[in-house]
């Protein structure tokens, strides 16, 4: 598999994300939320450069499957554990493709009411949009390219890979 980014390159990038936040978010007290699985090693990371006293949770969806996809149909399936009331939440993703993911989720954590939402992605891949979808953060904007490494799976695999690798099957 051919290495698309190193460990290196995603470690100095996501502590440029971080100190960038810490910029933005001064005086706030951020809550960052996981998209589980993939987000998991992005978000570990990327805490680690955000100099504010913040919280942490995780949320998982899934897809309903192909058929249902380009709806953007995706079932909650594992919620956050705590209320996000009133709270300025950092929304942590691996990647944003369609954008149908993380358009849901920005709509579904709106109606619980936080002061603010801002989206950490450290990877986009723009060309496949389906949806437009803000992202205030973005690592690396990518070709339309499977990726794996880093927390991204191929079929639940690879996600311990230290570097992003294109996945050539
Ligand atoms: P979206 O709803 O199409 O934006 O899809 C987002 C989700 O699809 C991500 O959170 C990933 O789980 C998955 N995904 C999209 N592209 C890739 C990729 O290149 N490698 C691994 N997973 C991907």
């Amino acid at each position: 598999m051919k290495l698309l980014l190193s460990h290196d390159q995603l470690s100095s990038r996501i502590r440029e994300m971080g100190r960038e936040i810490t910029k933005d978010m001064a005086g706030l007290e951020p809550h960052v939320i996981a998209v589980l699985k993939g987000a998991c090693p992005f978000m570990t990371d990327l805490c680690q450069w955000i100099d504010l006293p913040l919280s942490m949770d995780y949320i998982a969806v899934s897809s309903y499957g192909a058929a249902t996809k380009s709806s953007g149909e995706v079932k909650l399936s594992k919620d956050l554990d705590t209320s996000i009331k009133d709270r300025d939440l950092i929304i942590a993703e691996d990647i944003v493709d369609t954008g149908l993911t993380l358009n849901y989720l920005v709509n579904l954590l709106k109606a619980r009411g936080p002061r603010s939402i801002r989206v950490a992605s450290l990877l986009s891949k723009p060309s496949r949009r389906l949806i437009e979808v803000k992202v205030d953060y973005t690592g690396f904007v990518i070709d339309d390219l499977f990726v794996v490494g880093y927390g991204l799976d191929y079929n639940e695999k690879y996600r311990n890979l230290r570097d992003i690798v294109v996945f050539e099957g």
